[in-house]
């Protein structure tokens, strides 16, 4: 199976760092947690996002850094350094950094959870990517800029644009989480784009130009992979951690 560039790796992990929508019932809308649970809840994508930016930048992460942030958290399945050009390389070496920035910040408020068993293997992310060719075949806007100025160049070794492959990702990440559109590509028809009146789309947002916002459960369904918060798979074969990721893996 065809390996994924890095590129296509971090399409998918930094339009994860969006806000979460607090506050029940249907699998859209709000659910009920307490504020010091929703905000562990988040720590599951800053161990994620930490992790890949650390490893892809410099080749080891949190462990070498910090490692008491990890409660005793297994390493990471399958991280590696990335091939990077300079540009990309000092970026995401940054956003590495700012990623334990954030760590201290919610483990100093709220005492923190265990990091969860994550996979950064090659192979998940394929499975990830596959999947998005496959059925209709702050951070974030640095980097769709980047890709916007690489937008019609061609992804190895898929042979689809850089604007194509966010599409389908967005798409994919749309279809899992079940709960309409929440992300767009960075070329897109007027009707996604500002006012209705563009095509460029550099920062996905919705009619009126505020940013989507997800649930945990919507999150979930995406970074598992499996389009259900009670099945983990994908980034996190275990399952998530803390109380708002546990109460949906009851036993089957
Ligand atoms: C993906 O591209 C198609 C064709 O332009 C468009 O209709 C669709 O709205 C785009 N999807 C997203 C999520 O940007
Ligand atoms: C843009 O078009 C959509 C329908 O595609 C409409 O609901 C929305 O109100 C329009 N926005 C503006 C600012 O005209």
């Amino acid at each position: 199976m065809a390996r994924p560039s890095l590129f296509c790796a971090f399409l998918f992990i930094l339009t994860l760092e969006v806000s979460l929508v607090m506050g029940a019932p249907t699998n859209c809308g709000p659910i009920q947690a307490t504020d010091i649970d929703r905000i562990e809840f988040s720590l599951n994508l800053e161990f994620l996002e930490a992790e890949f930016f650390l490893n892809g930048a410099l080749g080891r992460g949190l462990d070498s850094f910090a490692p008491s942030f990890a409660k005793g958290g297994p390493p990471p399945i399958g991280a590696r350094r990335a091939i990077l050009n300079p540009l990309a390389a000092q970026i995401i070496e940054e956003f590495g950094y700012q990623e334990i920035g954030h760590l201290r910040a919610i483990i100093s408020a709220t005492g923190g959870i265990p990091r969860p068993q994550l996979d950064l293997s090659a192979q998940n992310f394929a499975n990830f990517i596959n999947q998005a060719l496959g059925v209709e075949a702050g951070q974030d806007a640095v980097i769709r800029t980047l890709l916007y100025e690489r937008a019609n160049e061609i992804v190895l070794p898929y042979g689809k644009t850089v604007a194509e492959f966010v599409n389908r990702t967005a798409e994919l990440k749309n279809r899992l989480a079940n709960c309409g559109i929440k992300d767009e590509g960075i070329i897109v028809p007027q009707s996604l784009g500002a006012e209705n009146r563009t095509n460029s789309n550099i920062l996905s947002a919705n009619t009126d130009s505020l940013s989507y916002a997800r649930t945990p459960p919507e999150i979930l369904r995406i970074v598992y992979g499996t389009g259900s918060e009670n099945k983990p798979g994908g980034f996190y074969p275990n399952g998530a951690g803390g109380n708002i990721a546990r109460r949906y893996l009851s036993p089957a």
